[in-house]
């Protein structure tokens, strides 16, 4: 940083060694360089600090903008294509090992090249194919996810790390080919058809309908409700004689979808999405050498880890961390040992109310606070031992035919600046969203985690031992409403999570890991992969 003080001994150093008519000029040459300094030094503190709410961090914040240009790195563009001949085929491509001779240890990295062909055998030239590996031995009851690297020539470089001993198979999926990628990516951020809102607006007995959403197209009188301070918009058609202000509740339905062309509408059958690509080997045998059976790290798993990918593995239907050793917490006693004296706070979708649900069946004496009729907050006490926890929905968009009340209304980043925090370690806010946002725009989801990053920042300054964590989307059906909900929307708003919170003082829990891992292609997965979720999150939490 220059000041005037700084700057000015320099300049008069230099005008001595120059003559008197110079030295003039260089003098004020110098002065105005100082008063430009000083200028632009100032206006950086001022931009700093925003007129209206002081920001907690210093730092230029990101804007949706600065996200959307690292995620397009992403998203290679292919080629347009002529025949649907062209396009990769999951049957005609090839993975082969890269080391075939190799003998394999635990702990060592297995190498996998894959060949993307398209339907009539001929090696693919660009990357964009959506893939999917995984490594499992299934007597074992072991998994985990594989890295894949796009080489961008239709080539692709997959990795694995090997948890453990034992035959390993290697399984690797085209979800989507590179061409429907690009027409999965053209149609997301293109016009709003994928889902049609419906509000209700009741006063006394009457009821009116009308369409509601983000972004309406229409020149019909709206109803808007708006959020200022969030950013946050809907609105919805102005109801024939009803208040704006009595809208009840909002549902949705899926629209037929777009209008694609013939070879558009065969890539996104569901007899091309996910389909096994063919291996030029048998099960890779991996011995346990000098070690144990399994790996595992020897540092102890705290609040804060980074959480790289793969994150850990399956073993005997047991989730290990690859960083770093979890402390497991399962079963009723362990679970209310952990949260004794503690608050949790749940946000998010129905996959963050599994882990809601999974600890209301696993604490006894608990004492449900439910509203009537509506399913949101949930909140749960045991009051002998001074646990409390809750969930919430996140704001619209909420898809579902089941009508969502707008009582239940409220961004998590509101909510986050009033919840009560006691200021020390026994509170801890998780947050899961991201599934209803597939249908939408990407710009909509990178908003809300923008807001949702500014509130966290504001939480921990107000309460800076609270615990934080995010907890990725997971995996879901491959095969259903793909233009709407792919994987492929979900893989790209995880990495604008990643990008959004990575350099917060946070967790991530990456719940794709995990069913990618378990292979369970269910939005909902079962009960093996949530109770290990749940003690993932639990061991963090109860870290001291
Ligand atoms: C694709 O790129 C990789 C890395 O640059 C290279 O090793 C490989 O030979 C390329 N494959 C083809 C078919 O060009
Ligand atoms: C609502 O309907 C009920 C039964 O149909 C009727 O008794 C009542 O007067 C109505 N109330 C209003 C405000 O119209
Ligand atoms: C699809 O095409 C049909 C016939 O051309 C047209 O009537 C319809 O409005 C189009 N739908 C959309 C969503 O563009
Ligand atoms: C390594 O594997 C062999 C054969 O499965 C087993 O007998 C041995 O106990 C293992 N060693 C360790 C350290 O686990
Ligand atoms: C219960 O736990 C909360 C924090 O979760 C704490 O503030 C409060 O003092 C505890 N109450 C009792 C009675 O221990």
């Amino acid at each position: 940083m220059l000041s005037k003080a700084d700057y000015s001994p320099v300049g008069e150093t230099e005008s001595v060694a120059l003559g008197s008519k110079n030295s003039k000029k260089k003098v004020i040459f110098v002065f105005l360089l100082v008063i430009i300094f000083i200028f632009f030094y100032l206006s950086k503190i001022f931009t700093w600090m925003p007129t209206k709410e002081r920001l907690p961090s210093p730092r230029k914040e990101m804007t949706v903008a600065d996200i959307l240009s690292s995620l397009r790195e992403d998203i290679p563009e292919a080629p347009k294509f002529k025949s649907f001949m062209e396009t990769s085929s999951g049957g005609r491509s090839v993975a082969r090992l890269e080391d075939p001779g190799a003998v394999f240890c635990v702990g060592d990295t297995l190498n996998v090249l894959v060949e993307m062909k398209d339907f009539n055998g001929k090696p693919k030239t660009y990357g964009g194919d959506f893939i999917l590996a995984r490594i499992h031995s299934p007597e074992l009851k072991a998994s985990a996810s594989g890295v894949v690297t796009d080489l961008r020539n239709g080539s692709y470089h997959v990795s694995f790390t090997l948890f453990w001993s034992g035959m390993v198979q290697v399984s690797v999926l085209l979800v989507h080919s590179a061409e429907a990628v690009q027409v999965l990516w053209r149609e997301r951020n293109g016009r709003y058809f994928k889902i049609v809102f419906i509000g209700s607006f009741i006063k006394g007995n009457k009821t009116e309908t009308s369409q509601c959403g983000p972004m309406l197209k229409t020149t019909r009188p709206l109803c808007e409700y708006v959020d200022e301070r969030e950013g946050e918009y809907y609105a919805c058609i102005k109801p024939p004689t009803l208040p704006c202000s009595s809208l009840n509740n909002i549902k949705s339905h899926n629209t037929k979808g777009p209008n694609l062309s013939k070879n558009e509408v065969r890539l996104l059958e569901r007899k091309n999405i996910g389909l096994q690509i063919k291996n030029t080997f048998q099960a890779v045998q991996v011995l346990n050498c000098t070690g144990p059976q399994q790996y595992l790290a020897t540092e102890k798993c705290m609040y804060g880890i980074k959480s790289p990918f793969p994150s850990g593995y399956f073993y005997e239907n047991r989730w290990f961390s690859s960083i770093c050793q979890l402390t497991p917490i399962f079963g009723e006693a362990a679970i209310t040992k952990c949260l004794t004296g503690k608050r949790l706070y749940f946000w998010g979708d129905s996959t963050m109310r599994q882990w809601n649900t999974y600890l209301r069946g696993n604490i006894k004496g608990l004492r449900f606070v439910d509203p009537p009729g509506g399913w949101m907050p949930q909140r749960s006490f045991n009051d002998e031992k001074n646990i409390t926890f809750q969930w919430k929905k996140h704001n619209p968009p909420w898809i579902g035919s089941g009508a969502v009340s707008t009582k239940e209304f409220v961004y998590i980043s509101r909510d986050l600046d009033t919840i009560e925090l006691g200021g020390g370690r026994q509170d801890a806010v998780v947050i899961g969203i991201g599934q209803h946002f597939r249908a939408l725009p990407i710009e909509v989801f990178v908003h809300r985690i923008l807001k949702i990053r500014h509130s966290i920042l504001r939480l921990q300054a107000r309460s800076p031992h609270t615990k934080v964590f995010i907890k990725l989307e997971n995996t879901r059906e491959l095969g259903k409403v793909v233009m709407t909900m792919t994987d492929w929307y979900g893989r790209i708003q995880n990495l604008a999570q990643r990008t959004v919170f990575g350099d917060l003082r946070l967790t991530i829990l990456d719940a794709w890991d995990f069913t990618l891992a378990a292979n369970t292609f269910n939005v909902h997965p079962n009960e093996i992969v949530v109770s290990n979720e749940v003690s993932l999150l639990l061991s963090l939490f109860c870290d001291h």
